[in-house]
C-alpha cells in the first residue's frame, strides 16, 4: 500500500515536472528584445543613435530558406515607434502589382499594449513598403498612422519608419516597462515576379497578417546613460549617472536556471517522498 503511495507521489511530482517544461518551451516561441528610447528623424539615413538600439533578425523562414535576410532595430519615443530594416537581398524586383506582399519588402505587425489577441483590435495594425518606398498595409493600415523612407544600398536596400503611438493606444501614457506586440518580416522576389521566400523575426507560420499572437514582443527601456567622457564636470567628477538603465537581460541563461531548479525540485520530492516511506515501513 505504501509503495503505492510512494509511486503515486512520484508520478505527480513527475507530471507537474513535465507539464511545466512544456508550458514553458511553448511560452518560449515568443520571441521578445529591448527597445530602447531616442528619436529619430525618419528620412532613410542610418543616424549614429541606431548604434544604441538592439538588431533583431528575421531567420525563421516560412517555407525555403532564401539568402535574403533583414536586420532590423527598433526605438520609441512619446510619439512614434521607430523601425530601422537593412535587408541583404541580391535581386531587388517589384513586378507583382496585384499582390504587394510578393514584391522585395519588409512587414511590420504592431499590437498596442501587447495584449495578444486571436484577432486584430483597433490597436493592432499590418504594414509593409517596398524596396522604393511604396507604402501598403494589411488590417488598419491608415497612412496617416506610417510614415516610411527607402533607399537602394549595396547590399540591397534599407527601410526607416515611424508609427504613431496615437494609433497604438498610448499615446500620453507610454513608459519604460510598458511593451509592445510587434513582428518584422521580409519578402523575397528573386526576379521572376513571384514571392519566392519570406522570414520573420517571432512568427512561425505566416499568420502574423491576421493574428497578433504570433508577434513578439518589445520591452520598452530608457535611453542609455551618456558616457562617461560626457558627464565630466569641471572638478572632474561626472554627472547624470542613470542607474536605471540596467544591462540587458539575458532569457537563455535564466531559461536554463528555471529548468535546473525544477529538476532539483522533482528530484529532491522523489528522494523525500521515498525517505518518508521507508521510515514508515
Ligand atoms: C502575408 C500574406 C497576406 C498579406 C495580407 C502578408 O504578410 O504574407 O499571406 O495575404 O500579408 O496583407
Ligand atoms: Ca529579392
Amino acid at each position: 500500500m505504501k509503495k503505492r503511495i510512494a509511486a503515486l507521489l512520484s508520478f505527480v511530482v513527475l507530471f507537474a515536472f513535465v507539464f511545466s517544461a512544456v508550458s514553458f518551451a511553448a511560452e518560449e516561441e515568443i520571441r521578445s528584445a529591448e527597445c530602447v528610447k531616442g528619436t529619430i528623424k525618419v528620412d532613410g539615413e542610418f543616424e549614429a543613435l541606431w548604434e544604441n538600439a538592439k538588431v533583431i533578425k528575421t531567420d525563421r523562414y516560412q517555407g525555403d530558406k532564401v539568402d535574403t535576410y533583414s536586420e532590423v532595430r527598433t526605438m520609441w519615443d512619446e510619439n512614434y515607434l521607430y523601425v530601422f530594416a537593412k535587408v541583404y537581398d541580391k535581386v531587388l524586383n517589384a513586378a507583382q502589382d496585384a499582390k504587394p506582399y510578393e514584391q522585395d519588402s519588409v512587414e511590420f505587425f504592431v499590437d498596442g499594449k501587447a495584449e495578444r489577441a486571436d484577432k486584430y483590435d483597433e490597436n493592432d495594425a499590418q504594414y509593409r513598403v517596398n524596396y522604393k518606398g511604396v507604402i501598403t498595409g494589411g488590417t488598419n493600415f491608415d497612412e496617416k498612422n506610417f510614415k516610411a523612407f527607402a533607399k537602394i544600398t549595396d547590399f540591397g536596400y534599407v527601410v526607416e519608419a515611424s508609427i504613431t503611438m496615437e494609433s497604438l493606444g498610448i499615446k500620453g501614457t507610454v513608459k519604460v516597462g510598458d511593451k509592445i506586440g510587434f513582428d518584422t518580416s521580409f519578402n523575397d522576389d528573386r526576379g521572376n515576379g513571384v514571392r519566392e521566400g519570406l522570414a520573420f523575426w517571432s512568427c512561425t507560420n505566416n499568420k502574423a497578417w491576421k493574428d497578433p499572437r504570433q508577434f513578439g514582443i518589445l520591452n520598452l527601456v530608457a535611453a542609455p546613460a551618456p558616457k562617461v567622457s560626457e558627464t565630466k564636470t569641471e572638478t572632474g567628477s561626472s554627472q547624470n549617472a542613470d542607474k536605471t538603465t540596467s544591462a540587458a537581460s539575458n532569457p537563455k541563461t535564466s531559461d536554463f536556471s528555471q529548468i535546473g531548479l525544477y529538476l532539483t525540485g522533482a528530484a529532491v520530492s522523489i528522494v523525500c517522498a521515498k525517505r518518508a516511506i521507508r521510515k514508515k515501513v
